[in-house]
């Protein structure tokens, strides 16, 4: 029986070392090493390979990170299970990104950005941050972790979801019916949904008119929910303050795009949050155990909702 790491060098080195400690009988085959097929019964990678019907015994596709969009699912064998990446060096660093964008956006500091290249002095006046509703598009994983982290600045929090959540010390709507006052009671919106074909491009101008005059938004889904366009158009005409993006579309963003310039937009390059192969590779041997051993995958993908 054998696992197939189709990843990078550097990453495949730590998950190797650690599924020979902790799982001696499993082949651990990196990317160009010989295997017979037949014997590849789990495969880690972040697209789906040409090649993927040469095993015909594959049971599960783990994705390296968070979000499997990438797969083209289609290409996947319909028996395969698809579990996305759940561990915890991914969830602390959304954790610190998502805490970090909401105190950046929350204390001004793109404006001081640009008051700092004046050389200006001038404080900026803010309201308290239990009158800073904060607010969630997506309440899965890594949504949750980073709202247990914001619960000591008294934050008021909310969130919106496809189906129907519960989660203690938030405010929480779901379905499309709820998101129209969800939106409306949101100062910052941090954008931590899946992209599926029912999220590509929900960060739009109608979304957008429908926050709070002067609202801000930290988007760390992925750059095909957001409308870039749209975007600079309600920063430029007041009704978006400020805006945090660590995705874009396209990844890397061209050098011309107007984005980079924008006085009212931070970017970063996609390192929100990022695999980390010594916690990850622990929790892939963790599924592989529950596979083997006939019980539920954490973070199985429903290929249906496409999440
Ligand atoms: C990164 O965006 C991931 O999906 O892990």
């Amino acid at each position: 029986m054998a696992f197939l790491f189709n990843s990078d060098a550097a990453r495949g080195a730590i998950f190797r070392e650690i599924f020979a400690r902790e799982l001696p009988d499993l082949q651990f085959v990196g990317p160009g090493q010989p295997v017979d097929p037949d014997k590849v019964r789990y495969l880690l990678t972040w697209t789906v390979p040409a090649d993927i019907s040469r095993y015909r015994n594959l049971e599960v596709l783990f994705s390296i990170g968070a979000g499997i969009d990438q797969f083209k699912q289609d290409s996947v064998p319909e028996p395969v299970a698809v579990v996305r990446m759940v561990e915890d060096g991914i969830i602390r660093m959304m954790q610190e990104y998502v805490t970090l964008g909401i105190l950046t956006l929350h204390r001004e500091m793109l404006a001081y950005r640009e008051l700092q290249k004046q050389c200006a002095w001038q404080p900026l006046a803010v309201p308290q941050a239990a009158r800073r509703r904060i607010g969630f598009l997506g309440l899965g994983i890594l949504a949750q972790a980073a709202i247990e982290r914001l619960k000591p600045f008294q934050f008021p929090l909310a969130g919106w979801s496809r189906s129907k959540k519960q989660i203690d010390g938030v405010t929480c709507h779901h379905g499309t019916d709820g998101l129209a006052a969800f939106l409306a009671e949101t100062d910052i919106l941090v954008c931590l949904l899946p992209l599926t074909d029912e999220t590509r491009g929900i960060l739009n101008a109608d979304l957008f008119s429908q926050l709070p005059a002067g609202a801000r938004l930290l988007h760390v889904g992925r750059g095909a929910h957001l409308d870039q366009t749209a975007l600079i158009e309600a920063l430029d005409h007041g009704r978006l303050a400020a805006a945090m993006l660590d995705v874009t579309d396209p990844e890397p963003l061209p050098a011309e795009h107007p984005l980079w310039q924008h006085p009212k937009v931070a970017i970063t390059p996609h390192i929100a949050s990022v695999t980390q192969p010594e916690t990850a590779a622990h929790s892939v041997i963790e599924n592989i155990r529950r596979h083997l051993a006939g019980k539920n995958l954490i973070g199985l993908v429903d290929r249906t909702r496409g999440y």
